[in-house]
């Protein structure tokens, strides 16, 4: 799971697994750009980064916004020469209602934070990789993409989403030699994570921790979901494209 010489992106790189991530793109050598709304985390990353002798910037943006991503590209390409290796879509939130609560405005809002963004960013970057000829895309899917939860739907879809846009991304680019592959976390030891759980919990959703126990065995760490972004950015994975690959310690399988 190398990176040396690798340029990185990684947008909602500042907390959570996202925060982990940047550590360890930068860790396996990689020169991370991290994108995201919460510039101030985003830079405490980028320090923690440097201090243990890694390479790091900071780049706020919102990547819902087009105006944003193009201005955080432009200035990401610009200090990268050009060539960006790797990114990782991580940026993502999440709303925790009962559907018929759901606002058209909430829709709208999921839809652009956790797919447009995707469209967005990767169309920013994916030139630069044909350029060169090689490059690889993660994608933070979940396993509601797959499994319903209650007070999710538009969560859910949101992911389920992200699974297919993962697919159809790596075959349309398979021959040009990009790869794109999903991460697809059960629940994570994050702000968003904790936060969600909290909402649940406040809307009778059966997920205590006895039930968090029972589903996958106990809360996954950051690092969890970072190594396996990770394995999936680097050489590592060489042949392993348009998968995606649940971190949930066999919480589907279990179900
Ligand atoms: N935590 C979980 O239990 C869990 C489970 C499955 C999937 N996920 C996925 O992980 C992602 C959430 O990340 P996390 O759990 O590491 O929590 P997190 O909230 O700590 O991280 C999300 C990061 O994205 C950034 N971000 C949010 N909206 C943004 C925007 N519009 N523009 C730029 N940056 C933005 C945040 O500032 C933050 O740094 C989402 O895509 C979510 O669907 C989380």
């Amino acid at each position: 799971m190398d990176l040396r010489g690798k340029n990185a992106v990684i947008s909602g790189g500042a907390t959570g697994a996202g925060g982990a991530g940047s550590i360890a793109y930068a860790a396996a050598g990689a020169h991370v750009a991290i994108i995201d709304i919460n510039l101030s985390a985003a830079e405490e990353r980028v320090r923690e980064i440097e201090a243990a002798g890694g390479r790091a910037f900071a780049v706020g943006a919102d990547v819902s916004v087009a105006a944003d991503v193009e201005a955080a590209a432009g200035a990401i390409l610009d200090r990268f020469g050009g060539r960006v290796d790797t990114l990782w879509n991580h940026a993502g939130t999440v709303v925790v209602k009962d559907f018929l609560d759901t606002t058209e405005a909430d829709w709208d809002r999921l839809m652009s934070i956790n797919v447009k963004s995707m469209f967005l960013v990767t169309k920013a970057f994916v030139p630069a990789m044909l350029s060169a000829g090689r490059g690889t895309i993660v994608n933070t899917s979940s396993i509601s993409a797959v499994a319903g939860t209650e007070k999710e739907v538009l969560y859910c879809t949101t992911k389920g989403a992200c699974h297919m846009f993962t697919r159809a991304i790596a075959i349309e680019y398979r021959s040009r030699g990009l790869r794109c592959n999903a991460v697809c976390p059960g629940f994570i030891r994050t702000p968003h994570g904790l936060r969600e759980l909290d909402a649940l919990r406040a809307q009778g959703v059966a997920v205590s921790e006895e039930d968090i126990v029972r589903l996958q065995g106990r809360i996954c760490e950051p690092e969890e979901i970072a190594n396996v972004a990770l394995f999936l950015a680097s050489d590592a994975s060489s042949f392993v494209n348009g998968e995606t690959v649940f971190a949930d310690n066999a919480m589907l399988v279990g179900t």
